[in-house]
């Protein structure tokens, strides 16, 4: 029996060097007080895969409530996102990762719409060619365009489409930036649409602290391993001599900000090595590096941000404790 799986060609904007990166990151983020690393450090291969565990923790409620959303609300989402069916629809995905929950929506997309196109950006190449190959195999009349890229520092470009595009940040993904940067990737996001076009946002909202706490720092340690995997990264990578039974991962909510951070806090005092960066590092006990921001929203901080971004929220579908939204939004 042959399947009619789709091929498909990914575009490469982002020949990243990663040793250099990680080196100029070492520099910036560990000689300064208080330290810091930047997030995307965290997601090495092993780092991806624990994320991936992550998502399926008990404690870890976005990615199965967001799951849940979309699989309640496929129909409406799209019906909201465009209401002349007879147009094709091409869906851009900011981030993408495995696409797991967007398969759902492209499923109900096939279903309504004579012409579909995928069109993910991620800076992953091996989770693009998963999600593809997924979605290749599952809806293979599904035109597939994949673009390694990272969308923070490379916004995407659009060509002009014949149809109406709907673009996908979905993922809570952009809680991970600060207000600023956030504004500033939607902002470069909105200057690519054209009216009609839509933006589907996900977005993880203010509850309740232990909530919050607890989702960030696991019963099963699974955050931790992922928090500590950035000195694994930096040992394994810049030949570093972290001892990551000297660190402790620590979550904790700033509710001045409005979000959850992820820090690692030296157990002891400790001379850290690191060699490919010329850099010896001395941490007191109880020192931290701060290695991940999540902001969390409400529904007014939520509409100033894509307010001030140029949108206007048309639609917003949530979860029965109102603990995760996802908002479709028009050009404003
Ligand atoms: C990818 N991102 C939306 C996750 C979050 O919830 O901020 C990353 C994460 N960090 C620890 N757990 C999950």
């Amino acid at each position: 029996m042959t399947t009619d799986v789709q091929t498909f060609e990914t575009k490469s904007l982002c020949p990243l060097d990663s040793r250099e990166a990680l080196i100029d990151e070492v520099w910036s983020g560990l000689c300064k007080r208080p330290r810091s690393l930047v997030p995307w450090m965290l997601y090495d291969c092993e780092g991806s895969r624990l994320f991936e565990c992550i998502t399926t923790l008990p404690e870890y409620y976005p990615t199965r409530t967001e799951r849940d959303i979309v699989a309640n609300h496929a129909g409406a989402i799209l019906a909201a996102s465009g209401s002349d069916y007879s147009r094709p629809l091409r869906l851009l995905e900011l981030g993408a990762g495995t696409a797991a929950k967007t398969g759902i929506l492209l499923e109900a997309a096939t279903r309504s719409r004579s012409q579909v196109t995928y069109f993910p950006i991620d800076v992953s190449s091996d989770a693009l060619a998963a999600a593809c190959e997924s979605i290749g195999c599952l809806l293979p009349d599904v035109q597939l365009e994949p673009v390694v890229a990272n969308y923070v520092t490379d916004p995407p470009r659009l060509e002009p489409f014949q149809g109406t595009t709907l673009a996908m940040y979905i993922g809570s993904s952009i809680g991970n930036f600060s207000p600023e940067e956030a504004r500033t990737i939607l902002r470069n996001l909105r200057a690519e649409l054209r009216r009609g076009d839509a933006l589907l946002l996900g977005t993880d909202m203010v509850k309740d602290e232990a909530t919050l706490v607890r989702a960030y720092d696991d019963g099963e340690g699974v955050t931790a391993a992922f928090n500590l995997n950035i000195l694994h990264r930096l040992n394994r990578e810049l030949g570093a001599n972290f001892d990551t039974g000297c660190f402790r991962h620590r979550a904790r909510w700033n509710a001045a900000e409005s979000r959850i951070e992820m820090h690692l806090e030296s157990a002891c005092d400790q001379t850290v090595n690191i060699p490919a960066a010329q850099l010896t590092l001395q941490f007191a006990a109880f020192e931290t590096i701060h290695t991940e921001n999540s902001y969390k929203f409400t529904t007014e901080t939520l509409g100033a941000l894509l307010d001030d971004a140029g949108f206007a929220i048309e639609q917003t579908w949530t979860d029965p404790q109102q603990w995760y939204a996802l908002t479709l939004a028009g050009l404003r």
